[in-house]
């Protein structure tokens, strides 16, 4: 009997599942090494970012990628999207926070929701907060962003929420541009 079966089921349980498809495990001491090894590692995560080429997303227009399974908005925004977005106070906000990765802790004002500082590029995940579904975009709802069609939840310009069930901001991902027309997510 091995030093992990000597503890009790739930454990027993655990170590199995951690080592399906990961090969065996002799001893107990070898339970956290796995453990340490279910966190993804710097290459794991380097597997996950993918690279997108934006140079033929016009202003006013998005694109859609697929990315760790869900959808990602990539937006080239107009001068009036732009203009709309910055012309809202922060105390009109049901989300006051800027929910991006990459700007942890800011408030939501749109210069902390975009990547650049013009404004021009918005990237978010198109997972509505309230419970999942895909906003509709290109200026649906009552603030000319996205709209989900789920509930009803309304996000203005640069993804905040406005309107309807939805608690927060749509997320924007880690997110940078690696040269003039590729970004990369992850
Ligand atoms: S999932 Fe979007 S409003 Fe409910």
């Amino acid at each position: 009997m091995s030093h992990a079966e000597d503890h009790a089921g739930s454990r027993r349980d655990f170590l199995y599942y951690a080592t399906a498809g990961a090969g065996t495990v002799a001893t107990g001491a070898a339970v956290w090494t796995l453990v340490d090894q279910m966190n993804p590692s710097a290459d794991v995560q380097a597997l996950s970012s993918i690279f997108v080429d934006v140079s033929g997303v016009e202003v006013g227009t998005q694109l859609t990628v697929k990315w760790r399974g869900k959808p990602v908005f990539i937006r080239r925004r107009s001068q009036e999207e732009i203009d709309a977005a910055r012309a809202v106070a922060l105390t009109d906000l049901v989300d006051p926070t800027s929910e991006n990765a990459n700007k942890p802790g800011t408030d939501a004002s749109d210069q902390n929701r975009t990547m650049d500082e013009a404004g021009e590029w918005l990237v978010m995940m198109g997972v509505c907060t309230h419970l999942g579904c895909v906003p509709l975009g290109d200026g649906a709802g009552d603030f000319g962003g996205w709209f989900c069609p789920c509930h009803g939840s309304h996000y203005d310009t640069a993804g905040r929420i406005r309107k309807g069930p939805a608690p927060r901001n749509l997320d924007i991902p880690i997110v940078a541009f690696t040269d003039d027309t590729t970004i990369k997510l992850g």
